[in-house]
């Protein structure tokens, strides 16, 4: 299996349906995709091309949202006022991903207030990863090495995908997330240098985080419903299973460097292939997560809902600003 080459582009009867648009919008969708170019809010695009952006945009956009969760409960707690700075500074980037997401899905017609109504009422997903519990000062480190790794090795390729808005967010998130990774790497190197007792929660930690980690590219590809169709679309480029493995070939050599291991007796250069060998994931555990079911997964639901509610005098203040500007600017008009 190669994860460096991108896989040959599916035939162009798989990029449309046809019965939608005109011959004529079909034809230039598909040239556009053929060409690898970018397809902008505007253009004409499949309904289901559309409906599958939407589904992952803003899957993505409730993943940073909820993902600041685990992260901010710590941000009272963290060791000294540098790692203060630093874990907020992370968390407030995460926030800003959200939005800049939901605003790339508003480009394709579905507004911010009903996506934010799917995410409070429990209709919409978002990574699995974040219903896990961040119990030590160490999970910081585990989430932003591990976590954000993995994040950064799932968008790099985004970066590329066909619809515009998208693409161009993740250039940006991208940088970010690889500060968020080092920023995590760095909080792993400090404790691996301190006592035995830091040590121990640091490998504690990444014991914890590294198969949810694995996981958040999705199930097997044997089992992954949405990928072909996303791959003739150039929105995915890279199999669940060819991303897994360059993330794990990617981490081996930086836990060596932490003097961390992983919980994988598997775990194993394979000189044949050229890449690390890995033992099979707990697929039932990550279906029960995805099905609400994980540890923390009422709890974050339930954080949301409430900062949601406590906003609601500060969207109030804003309308009423906006409305009371409104009517200025029509006076001053008339005067
Ligand atoms: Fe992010
Ligand atoms: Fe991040």
């Amino acid at each position: 299996m190669t994860v460096s080459e991108p896989r040959t582009p599916h035939a162009v009867s798989a990029v449309t349906d046809a019965g939608e648009g005109t011959d004529e919008e079909r034809a230039l969708f598909e040239s556009v995709i053929a060409d690898d170019k970018r397809i902008e809010p505007r253009d004409w695009m499949p309904s289901a091309y559309r409906r599958t952006l939407v589904r992952q945009m803003s899957q993505h956009a409730h993943s940073e949202i909820i993902g600041m969760q685990p992260e901010a409960n710590w941000i009272t707690r963290a060791p000294s006022l540098k790692r203060k700075a630093i874990l907020m500074a992370k968390v407030q980037d995460e926030a800003g991903h959200g939005l800049y997401l939901y605003s790339a899905t508003e480009t394709l017609g579905t507004g911010r207030d009903v996506l934010n109504d799917q995410l409070i009422q429990g209709k919409a997903r978002y990574s699995s990863i974040f219903n896990y519990p961040a119990p030590t000062w160490a999970d910081m480190g585990a989430i932003g090495w591990l976590v954000d790794g993995a994040a950064i090795v799932n968008q790099v390729p985004l970066c590329r995908a066909s619809f515009g808005p998208y693409a161009r967010a993740m250039v940006r998130i991208c940088k970010e997330e690889s500060f968020h990774q080092r920023q995590g790497f760095e909080i792993l190197l400090e404790l691996m240098q301190g006592t035995l007792a830091q040590q121990e929660m640091a490998q504690d930690a990444v014991n914890r985080w590294f198969a949810p980690s694995l996981m958040m590219f999705g199930p097997p590809d044997a089992e992954s419903t949405n990928s072909a169709q996303s791959m003739a679309w150039n929105i995915k480029r890279f199999s669940n299973d060819e991303l897994r493995q360059r993330f794990v070939d990617m981490l081996v050599p930086q836990a060596e460097v932490l003097g961390i291991t992983f919980p994988d007796p598997e775990l194993a250069w394979n000189e044949e292939r050229g890449h690390y060998d890995f033992g099979e994931l707990d697929w039932d555990e990550f279906a029960e997560v995805l099905a609400g079911r994980g540890p923390c997964n009422a709890q974050r639901l339930q954080r949301r809902r409430d900062a949601h509610n406590d906003g609601a005098w500060v969207r109030e203040a804003a309308a009423a600003y906006a409305r009371k500007t409104a009517a200025r600017a029509v006076e001053g008009a008339a005067a």
